[in-house]
């Protein structure tokens, strides 16, 4: 099943090239966009473990990752200007996925302001004082709430390349240096 029909460049699907024609690049951006996606999803699977990393770690990786979602962005600029350029004319389901990854946007932006004015450790490191937690924690906590679910579905509707790409960078080089099957194929 095809999860996501406005795909990136790396699969030809969804971004367009000059003259209207799929953007072909090479496996340098591949490899780039997937270290990024990997290092976001294991960052915020720590960052929800609280109890287990205490406030501090949580904080810079917090902090960690608001540059990790910056560089996902910058390295999905042309979708986000393609897609937002064709909305009018996109299908139903390009349209919700748009919609979906605005409110993910809004809640990771929510979930990081919220979370650098309830500081108790990264900003008053930095020499700065935040203001009364209050209605700033109960901003964190909501947003928390409906952000994961949308980060998981978001994930899922990316799981194939994920794990396509997965197999490419890490399970074939590692197959082939301790001398095992060259590919995932089933014989
Ligand atoms: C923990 C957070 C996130 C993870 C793990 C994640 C992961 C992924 C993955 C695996 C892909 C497909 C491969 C790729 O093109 O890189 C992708 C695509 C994309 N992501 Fe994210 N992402 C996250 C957060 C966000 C946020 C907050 C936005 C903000 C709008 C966003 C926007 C996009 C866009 C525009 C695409 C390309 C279009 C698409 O596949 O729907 N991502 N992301
Ligand atoms: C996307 C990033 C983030 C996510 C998903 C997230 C998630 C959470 C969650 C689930 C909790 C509740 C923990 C518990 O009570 O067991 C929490 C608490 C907290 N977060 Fe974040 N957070 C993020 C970013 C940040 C950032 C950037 C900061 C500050 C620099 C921060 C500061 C805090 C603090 C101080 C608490 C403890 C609040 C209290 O109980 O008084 N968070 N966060």
């Amino acid at each position: 099943m095809q999860t996501v029909v406005n795909r990136p460049a790396h699969t030809n699907g969804g971004e367009r090239g000059a003259g209207g024609k799929p953007a072909r690049r090479g496996p340098g951006h591949a490899l780039r966009l997937f270290a990024v996606d990997a290092a976001l999803v294991v960052a915020f699977v720590a960052i929800m473990s609280v109890p287990l990393t205490g406030v501090p770690v949580h904080e810079w990786l917090g902090i960690a990752l608001a540059v990790g979602l910056t560089t996902h962005l910058v390295q999905h600029t042309t979708w986000i200007v393609t897609t937002t350029r064709r909305l009018r004319t996109a299908s139903f389901r390009n349209r919700l996925n748009y919609l979906m990854l605005l409110a993910l946007f809004v809640g990771f932006v929510s979930i990081i302001a919220s979370g650098l004015l309830i500081s108790e450790a990264a900003l008053p490191f930095l020499g700065i004082q935040p203001p009364e937690k209050g209605f700033w924690l109960w901003l964190h906590l909501v947003s928390v709430g409906w952000v994961l679910w949308l980060t998981a579905l978001h994930i899922a509707l990316n799981w194939k390349w994920l794990v396509t790409t997965g197999d490419r960078f890490i399970r074939r080089p590692l197959a082939t240096i301790l001398g095992g099957p060259r590919s995932s194929r089933r014989p």
